[in-house]
């Protein structure tokens, strides 16, 4: 089939790449790209661990046309920090040893960005987080610690919002 141009905006990045009509973002971060923070799993929008934001949603890239990421804002998991800047969610995680194996975390994090970011000052209850997770599965870590991690998250983006606006 004939490859075709697209013009992706990946972590405030600029990328051109060739693609067939039919691959999915998910094939393209990371089979083209080289983002493997992004995760494969499922491809049927079941597990979560390719959650990547989409205009600042969290979507899943495994069942989404890379076609339909052009002219939009992307962020994976490479955009959100680095060792030296973590974003909160990031240490937040570590501190709490909500990371297990990490296949999960990827997507986890980045469903939590986008759950925190459309209600920035509020520290959201336990099952609001459970409920903003739930389309993220682990295998390992039980969700407590996750769900720990996110709400320590939360307080400190709420009383230093300046550090969770480092991302794309
Ligand atoms: S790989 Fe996309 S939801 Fe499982
Ligand atoms: S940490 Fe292993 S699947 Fe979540």
């Amino acid at each position: 089939m004939t490859r075709q141009p697209l013009a992706l905006t990946i972590n405030g990045e600029i990328h051109d790449v060739m693609i067939e009509p039919h691959w999915s973002l998910l094939h393209v971060l990371r089979h083209e790209l080289g983002l493997t923070g992004t995760k494969e799993n499922c491809l049927e929008a079941e597990c979560g661990v390719c959650t990547v934001l989409l205009d600042g949603k969290a979507v899943n890239s495994c069942i989404l046309l890379a076609e339909q990421a052009r002219g939009r804002s992307i962020v994976t998991i490479e955009g959100l920090g680095d060792p030296e800047h973590l974003h909160p969610l990031q240490a937040a995680f570590i501190e709490h040893g909500a990371v297990q194996c990490g296949y999960c975390i990827p997507g986890m994090i980045l469903s939590a960005k986008s759950f925190l970011d459309e209600r920035p000052g509020r520290v959201p209850s336990e099952a609001e987080v459970r409920e903003a997770l739930s389309g993220t599965l682990c295998r390992c870590t039980g969700y407590q610690k996750i769900v720990d991690a996110v709400i320590a998250a939360a307080r400190q983006m709420s009383a230093r919002p300046e550090a969770a606006r480092r991302a794309p």
